[in-house]
């Protein structure tokens, strides 16, 4: 028989709803935030007030596109942490107070295994072969940047992780540094494509194991511009694309040098890439890049499943359904990663 689980995702600013028949997407709906644009970042009181707003529509399109109604439904998943509290309060309350009042069971999803599981997913118009365990798995997003050996659904071990920034900051400072809007990284990318990667040289921070540090390439990079514009105030017109096009090599290379050390001291078999960072049009070649020189298979979500969205927060539900894995009310948000 078949499983229907309702996700709700509402960690930082984007309110999604989703339902799923197994692991297949019926529906998946994103009320992204415009709100924050002007601002160059996420502003969390301006974040919470907007998942007020948005929560009850997005669930009530989610049902509607998924052609489900909510007494079908078997379970509600919703994102428990890391996050914005006052973000994920929104959510969570939502998703308890809709599961309590129709008697379902409830579950609690880590955004961050769901970045990964969302590599599960299939869409009804084609289905796709999913990575075996166990796989290497880059996360890249705005707030995590980790390097993970999954052994199971729910067994990941950190390889990796930086020690400051998360990848998808220096993606976003540079694009903030540029005048561009916030997200910076798919205008990063965009601009990259246009430019000379090779121009402007930024030194990749040389950290110990698999660790990651982005803080110190952030820092050059915007004392380079600020010298730069000293005596060129146009400096930054002028140079953009090839600004853009070196700033988005040197986070790719801090990525891949670690990626590579990885999959020489893993014998995973296939390595996957996930999270909003994983958009990336340089780093899915240089993911495809590193799988071919290693023999390895190589997995990376769809475009729309790599940002934030709650099909990825309903499949993690879907795995911990079949284990049985539910959560009461009193599970309480978490705001920073849990090991
Ligand atoms: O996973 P995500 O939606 O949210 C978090 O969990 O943080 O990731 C958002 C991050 C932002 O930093 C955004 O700039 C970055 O993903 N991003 C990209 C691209 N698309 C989104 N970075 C580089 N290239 C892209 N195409
Ligand atoms: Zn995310």
């Amino acid at each position: 028989m078949s499983v229907y689980i309702l996700g709700v995702e509402s960690s930082c600013d984007d309110t999604s709803a989703s339902v799923i028949e197994d692991t297949t997407i019926l529906s998946n709906v994103i009320a992204s935030q415009k709100v924050h644009a002007e601002y160059g970042g996420v502003v969390p009181e301006l974040a919470s007030r907007a998942h007020q707003q948005n929560i009850i529509p997005v669930i009530d399109t989610a049902l509607k596109r998924a052609k489900i109604h909510k007494n079908q439904l078997s379970a509600i998943a919703y994102t428990n942490g890391p996050g914005l509290l006052g973000s994920l309060l929104v959510g969570s309350s939502f998703a308890k107070a809709m599961a309590f009042s129709l008697d379902l069971p409830l579950i609690e999803v880590d955004h961050l295994q769901a970045h990964v599981l969302a590599n599960f997913l299939q869409k009804q118009e084609e289905k796709k072969e999913v990575p075996d365990f166990p796989f290497l798995c880059l996360t890249v997003s705005g707030g995590h940047t980790l390097l993970l050996k999954v052994n199971d659904y729910f067994d990941m071990q950190i390889l990796g992780r930086t020690i400051d920034d998360a990848a998808g900051e220096a993606f976003d400072k540079t694009a903030k540094i540029l005048g561009l809007p916030y997200p910076g990284g798919p205008v990063i990318d965009k601009l990259a494509k246009e430019g000379d990667p090779k121009r402007f040289a930024f030194s990749i921070a040389h950290i110990p194991g698999l660790d990651y540090s982005f803080s110190g390439l952030k820092t050059s990079f915007l004392y380079f511009v600020r010298d730069q514009l000293k005596t060129n105030e146009n400096f930054i017109e002028e140079n953009k694309a090839d600004l853009a096009a070196s700033m988005q090599y040197a986070i790719i290379k801090s990525l891949s040098v670690k990626v590579e050390r990885a999959m020489k001291e893993c014998d995973c078999k296939d390595f996957v890439i996930a999270g909003g960072v994983s958009a990336n049009s340089g780093l899915r070649a240089e993911a495809q890049r590193l799988a071919s020189k290693y023999h390895r298979r190589l997995f990376v979500p769809t475009i729309d499943l790599t940002t934030d969205n709650a099909a990825m927060i309903a499949v993690c539900g879907y795995f911990k359904y079949r284990q049985g894995d539910f959560s009461t009310i009193h599970a309480a948000p978490y705001s920073a990663a849990r090991n």
